[in-house]
Parts: structure tokens; C-alpha cells; sequence
């Protein structure tokens, strides 16, 4: 019996083969609209979208949980599909494709097949590139879709985030754009600058936000039916605290 033999050979004497930079595929983006917990505000999205659209952004991102809510749910997938926005799944999509905790108040029944496979397209996280460091966009903390991280979370709470110490760590990332809590945050960590966009469900101070990295400021606005969103407040985005720090101090 005859054998064949092949070698793939790989030229190691070439100067450079082994040190050229790996290209990144990660989108550059440098002043982004920012949407947090949708739960089927299709009223408000709409709103938000035509803000965004006006002001000027590179990219709208929306940091999932989009179904469970009073609004149109089917209506809101197709906003955020048709308006070809960074959307990311959270907990409650999660939950909506495996059948679970359906039982919920504003738990959504049923959706078409198109608004289901758009639920099935999306990923747990995205990464970019801004002027300031690396950016990820999540729904609780990175992978982590159930990690609830607050203005006020601290201590053992706080130690108890895997996912945070493990973005704290990661010289790739520098801040981390979040939801899941409904609660607008701007909070700077070592390594790491975490902000939460908060929710436009309406039992929860609905609120969209514009992060600019080049200019280095969050602004929030206050997000409404039947108008466009209007201004709350502006505030500085800090840098990531040098890693010298303590990790939790
Ligand atoms: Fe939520
Ligand atoms: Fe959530």
C-alpha cells in the first residue's frame, strides 16, 4: 500500500511571521447612544431611536433584556432590527427562548418566528475599540447576565462579581456599558469604568444615555412616549483607576 505524506510547511526563518500584529475585527466607536432595559417599551424606543438618530452617534447600543413589559414587544424587535442597533441579549431573552419563568408579571406569551430568531441572533456580548481603551457591552457584568452591580454595591457584594474582577483584570478592556439593574450608573473601578444606561421601563425613571469618549462625558435624558428624550444631567467619564490600586479597596 502506497502512503502519501503532505507537509504544510511553515517558512520560520521569514523575519516577522510570528510578531505581526493581529488585526482587530472589533468595531471603532467614539460617541455612542445608549439604551438599557427595553422590556417592550416600543413607545419610548421609537423616541430614543429618532433622539440618537438626530444627535449624531456612531452606533446605538442596547444592553438587552428587550422582551417582559407592557409595550408591544413584537413591535420593539422589529424597531431595534430595522434600525440595525447593537442589541445584545440579556436574562429575560434568555429566559423567553428556553420557555422559562413565563409565569412572570409582563412576562411576553408568544412572538412571531421573525421577532425569535432576531432574539436567537444575538450575542451575550460585543466588543469595541474607543479613543480611550477597549469597550464591552453586556447586560449584567460581561458574561454574567444575573450580576446585579449598583451605585451602592460594596464589600462581600461586590467581591461575590466574578465577571467584574475578571473586566477589572483584562488589560484588553477598559470600561464596560451594562444593564440589568434599571439603575443609571457611571461608577470607576480598578481597571475599569462601568456604565449602566438604566432602563426606559416606564416603573423605573426611564432613561437613555450618549457616552462620548473622546470628549470624556456621559450625558443622561429622561425618556418619554410622546417626545423626544429630554436633558437630566451631564457627567464627566472618568478613567479606569490605575491597576497599582488595590483591586477592591
Ligand atoms: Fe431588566
Ligand atoms: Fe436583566
Amino acid at each position: 500500500m502506497r502512503a502519501f505524506f503532505l507537509f504544510v510547511g511553515v517558512d520560520r526563518g521569514r523575519p516577522g511571521w510570528y510578531d505581526r500584529p493581529v488585526a482587530t475585527t472589533h468595531p471603532s466607536v467614539s460617541r455612542v447612544g445608549l439604551i438599557g432595559d427595553v422590556h417592550g417599551e416600543d413607545r419610548r424606543l421609537e423616541r430614543a431611536l429618532e433622539f440618537f438618530a438626530a444627535c449624531t452617534v456612531d452606533r446605538v447600543l442596547v444592553a438587552g433584556d428587550l422582551v417582559d413589559g407592557y409595550g408591544d414587544v413584537e413591535r420593539t424587535l422589529a424597531l431595534l432590527e430595522d434600525a440595525r442597533v447593537d442589541a445584545i441579549r440579556g436574562n429575560h431573552e434568555r429566559w423567553f427562548l428556553a420557555g422559562e419563568e413565563r409565569a412572570r408579571r409582563l412576562a411576553t406569551p408568544a412572538l412571531s418566528v421573525r421577532a425569535r430568531r432576531y432574539l436567537e441572533s444575538l450575542p451575550p456580548t460585543r466588543r469595541y475599540e474607543t479613543p480611550r481603551g477597549g469597550l464591552l457591552l453586556g447586560h449584567g457584568v460581561g458574561e454574567d447576565d444575573m450580576a446585579f452591580l449598583r451605585p451602592e454595591t460594596s464589600g462581600y457584594a461586590l467581591q461575590d462579581i466574578d465577571a467584574l474582577r475578571e473586566l477589572m483584570l483584562d488589560p484588553e478592556i477598559q470600561y464596560y456599558a451594562g444593564g440589568h439593574t434599571h439603575v443609571r450608573m457611571v461608577r470607576v473601578f480598578t481597571g475599569l469604568v462601568v456604565v449602566n444606561a438604566g432602563t426606559i421601563l416606564r416603573d423605573d425613571d426611564p432613561v437613555v444615555a450618549i457616552v462620548d469618549f473622546e470628549r470624556e462625558e456621559v450625558e443622561f435624558h429622561a425618556s418619554h412616549e410622546d417626545s423626544p428624550p429630554t436633558f437630566l444631567e451631564r457627567l464627566a467619564l472618568p478613567r479606569p483607576a490605575p491597576l497599582e490600586m488595590p483591586v477592591f479597596p
